[in-house]
């Protein structure tokens, strides 16, 4: 199996991460249980600061924490000193009750309400990032109204079109996403934002798309912003002095995976947007990325354990098909179902004692909810406990309540101590909200 972050074999050959072995850590806490690795959370969060930051100085590095956001997630980022990007009330009613500094907090959405709005606006978040004219005018209302003042980022679409599922591209012409730079809208959003008496125009954001294992995308969209910020001021006058490149580099599912390293993507972001900058006149900015998966994905992985195997007679090649049941599925992982995303899985309770074989991971879902197709692992019996890895960017933040199953608990590790963030639910939280009407009664 690949060992990442703090994960290692230990002497009773039980998979141990944090210091803490999964065996104990599920009679423990339960099962399905998503386990979180603090170090690996904190190192992530250290390197985009110390590779951006030593090759570049005015940085700002938004966690994005619709990857993975609870209070004490939002305490480590806080301690780690990023920023927090926060994608809708719930986002960052979570931060604030968390007690996250308003001013680090970025509010994004593309459709945010009134009432996600002025929360932002009452709470001082440092920026808000609009997205359409339809927001300019409503934060321009909303800030008279309250008498407040507002620093935005622009959300724009640099128009490309990045190698990744097409369900995560966001930065093409076609996205219900930001401003059009090649079409014009964006420059005309601009040159109303710099109309408004409250709203502080300070810059413009992209982000292009999600799981990039090349960087020549985000390559390209800086380009294109620098291009756009001198368009900017050649039109109005104004020099922007922000810009966010938004979501950072992919991250490994599989071994085979060999994403950029964040040295790499530092030195190559950072390297293209100086020479932009140079070539254009323009003073530097301040520059913005907002990574998400990589600050917490390797950081993540989910306990399962082994129900009944099916091993069946198949028409079609391969003949024959092993289906492992589990006790979790689409409900804590639905990114399979979504994205047709791949992942590799290990017992975690031995590395012996049975032959390697081809195996597919099966949900418990009414659903073909499919984990993992044909995979190569220890033979499973009932009652193992399966790890699946980099399981912690969109799993726990994408899960739901099908077929009424309560969602897992979240525990976090780190030197042998293991604290439960986030409850597992009972089946009295499954019905917590629920009402009976009395004519039914
Ligand atoms: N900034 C913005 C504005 C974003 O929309 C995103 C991700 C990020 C930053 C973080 O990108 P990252 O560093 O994680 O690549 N649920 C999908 C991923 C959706 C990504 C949405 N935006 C998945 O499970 O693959």
């Amino acid at each position: 199996m690949m060992l990442l972050g703090t994960q290692r074999l230990n002497d009773r050959d039980h998979l141990e991460i944090g210091g803490c072995d999964t065996v104990e850590l599920a009679e423990r806490f339960g099962t399905p249980l998503y386990v979180m690795d603090e170090q690996l959370i904190r190192d992530n969060c250290r390197k985009y600061l110390a590779a951006f930051g030593k090759r570049y100085p005015r940085v700002k590095v938004p966690y994005a924490g619709k990857a993975f956001l609870t209070m004490a997630m939002a305490r480590i980022i806080q301690e780690e000193g990023l920023c927090l990007d926060v994608a809708s009330g719930g986002e960052l009613y979570t931060a604030l009750e968390a007690g996250f500094p308003a001013d680090r907090l970025v509010l994004h959405g593309n459709n945010k309400s009134e009432e996600e709005l002025t929360l932002g606006l009452q709470s001082g978040v440092g920026r808000i990032v609009a997205d359409s004219v339809f927001e300019l005018e409503m934060l321009d209302r909303l800030t008279r109204e309250l008498g407040r003042d507002v620093s935005i980022l622009l959300r724009t679409k640099p128009g490309i079109d990045p190698h990744t599922h097409r369900r995560i591209q966001t930065g093409q012409e076609d996205s219900k996403f930001g401003l059009g730079i090649k079409t014009g809208e964006a420059l005309e959003a601009i040159k109303l934002a710099l109309t408004l008496p409250r709203v502080k125009l300070t810059g413009i954001h992209c982000h292009i798309g999600s799981q990039l294992l090349h960087l020549d995308t985000h390559l390209d969209a800086i380009q294109i912003l620098v291009d756009f910020m001198k368009e900017v001021q050649d039109a109005t006058g104004a020099t922007l002095d922000e810009v966010n490149v938004g979501g950072g580099v992919g991250i490994r599912y599989l071994p085979e995976h060999q994403p950029p390293s964040i040295d790499e993507f530092a030195e190559r972001l950072i390297g293209t947007l100086e020479q932009r900058l140079e070539e254009s006149g323009l003073p530097r900015p301040v520059l913005e990325v907002e990574p998400g998966r990589s600050i917490v994905g390797e950081a993540g992985t989910t306990l399962y354990r082994v129900g009944g195997l099916k091993d069946i007679e198949i028409p079609k090649e391969p003949g024959r098909r092993i289906y492992v049941n589990i006790d979790g599925g689409m409900s804590d992982n639905p990114r399979p179902q979504l994205y047709e995303a791949v992942y590799s899985c290990a017992l975690a309770n031995r590395s012996s004692g049975s032959e390697t074989r081809t195996v597919t991971i099966a949900g418990k879902h009414c659903e073909t909810d499919i984990l993992i197709w044909d995979t190569s692992v220890l033979l499973p019996r009932p009652g193992d406990l399966l790890a699946v890895q980099s399981t912690g960017a969109y799993n726990y933040a994408m899960a739901s309540n099908y077929n009424r199953l309560p969602r897992p608990a979240v525990v976090l590790v780190k030197d042998g101590q293991a604290d439960l963030i986030v409850q597992r639910e009972t089946y009295q939280d499954l019905i917590r909200q629920d009402r009976i009407p009395t004519r039914l009664t």
